[in-house]
């Protein structure tokens, strides 16, 4: 019984464990995955990746805006992405435009 109890104290750890390194690293891979299409060239007005003018806003006002969604691009941009999913892509953004 106290074994099950460590066995299973351990698996929780190891799996927040996991779930924080891959939040750490999703921003890029959902970026390119769902955002780059648009972003890397900057078509139709959208605004380019490492183009620190062209996005004005924090990064939680950003992630509003793409979750509502904005002139060609679709809410959500179209993708079934997570809010949270969907920060870290900004994030990166963000990020990238310093
Ligand atoms: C179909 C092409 C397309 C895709 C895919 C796309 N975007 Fe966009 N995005 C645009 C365009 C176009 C705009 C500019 C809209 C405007 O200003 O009219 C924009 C604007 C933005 C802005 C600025 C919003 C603002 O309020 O100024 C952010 C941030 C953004 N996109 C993030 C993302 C993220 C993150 C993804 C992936 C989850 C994504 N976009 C996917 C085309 C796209």
């Amino acid at each position: 019984m106290k074994h099950a109890i460590i066995m299973s104290t351990t698996l929780a750890i190891l799996l927040l464990g996991a779930g924080e390194v891959a939040a750490a690293a999703d921003g890029k891979a959902i970026y390119d995955k769902s955002c780059g299409a648009c972003h890397n060239t900057g078509m139709a007005k959208a605004p380019k990746l490492g183009d620190k003018a062209a996005l004005k806003g924090d990064s939680s006002s950003l992630t509003a805006s793409v979750i509502k969604g904005k002139g060609v691009m679709q809410p959500r941009a179209g993708t079934t992405l997570k809010d949270d999913e969907i920060q870290a892509a900004v994030d990166y953004m963000l990020a990238k435009a310093k």
